[in-house]
């Protein structure tokens, strides 16, 4: 799979790609990611990308030229074109296994006060990662990539990640490591009795019992 973020900020993704599962899945050839800043596609001087509303108003807005002509450079036939934006559709695990199927998919990232409304005819998809506002797409790219790369085959084992919350449509199951006991609170007993069809039972019934307390609308 490939994933092109296109950003102003390209150093923010530094750490992201550097560490851990993410780095590990780059270097297996798993997934191909390119960070393109898509100042480099401004044609004015200085390589201005934003300028002031029409109408007035606060902040800077970004033009559609640059943005446009990042996204056609990479626009293959079988892209997907997600645009990062509070106002698209809310992100989930099932949009995030939707997207794992996918051969290419470019992410673009906003920033200031957002794009110009013309972006949109542009892309694809718009999506947001929840109701509240960041000051750019970059950390909902990163979240996006880094939900998407883990469901693709060979980056974790796929037990470990098959009682994942949501998964199934539930939330996952309590789990304990060593110590035993800590500040007086126990593992539960059945963890330690060895008995792997009680301890699957167990697992299933907390995972329904977390869910109807903390997430009744997945039921
Ligand atoms: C400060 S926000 C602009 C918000 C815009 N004025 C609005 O109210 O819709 C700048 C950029 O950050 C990104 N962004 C902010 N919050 C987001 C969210 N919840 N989900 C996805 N992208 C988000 C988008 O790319 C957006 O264009």
């Amino acid at each position: 799979m490939q994933i092109d973020i296109l950003t102003l900020f390209p150093h923010m993704f530094d750490g992201f790609l550097e560490e851990s599962i993410i780095k590990r899945a780059i270097e297996k050839g798993l997934v191909k990611i390119n960070i393109i800043d898509f100042r480099e596609f401004s044609t004015l001087n200085n390589h201005q990308v934003d300028d002031t509303p029409y109408g007035g108003g606060a902040g800077m807005v970004l033009r559609c030229e640059p943005l446009v002509a990042a996204i056609e450079s990479v626009r293959k036939e079988d892209t997907l074109v997600c645009l990062m934006c509070p106002q698209g559709k809310k992100y989930t695990e099932k949009k995030a296994m939707d997207l794992a199927t996918k051969k290419h998919i470019v992410l673009v990232c906003g920033h200031y006060e957002g794009f110009d409304e013309r972006i949109r005819s542009f892309v694809d998809e718009e999506i947001s990662i929840g109701d509240y506002i960041l000051t750019g797409g970059e950390i909902p790219a990163m979240a996006i990539s880094d939900s998407v790369i883990r469901l693709l085959p060979g980056v974790i084992r796929e037990e470990s990640r098959s009682f994942d919350s949501f998964m199934n449509g539930l939330l996952d199951y309590p789990t304990y490591t060593k110590p035993r006991e800590f500040r007086g609170l126990e593992v539960p007993e059945i963890l330690l009795s060895g008995d792997h069809k009680k301890i699957e039972e167990w697992r299933e019934k907390e995972a329904e019992k977390k869910t109807k307390e903390k997430r009744k609308d997945l039921l």
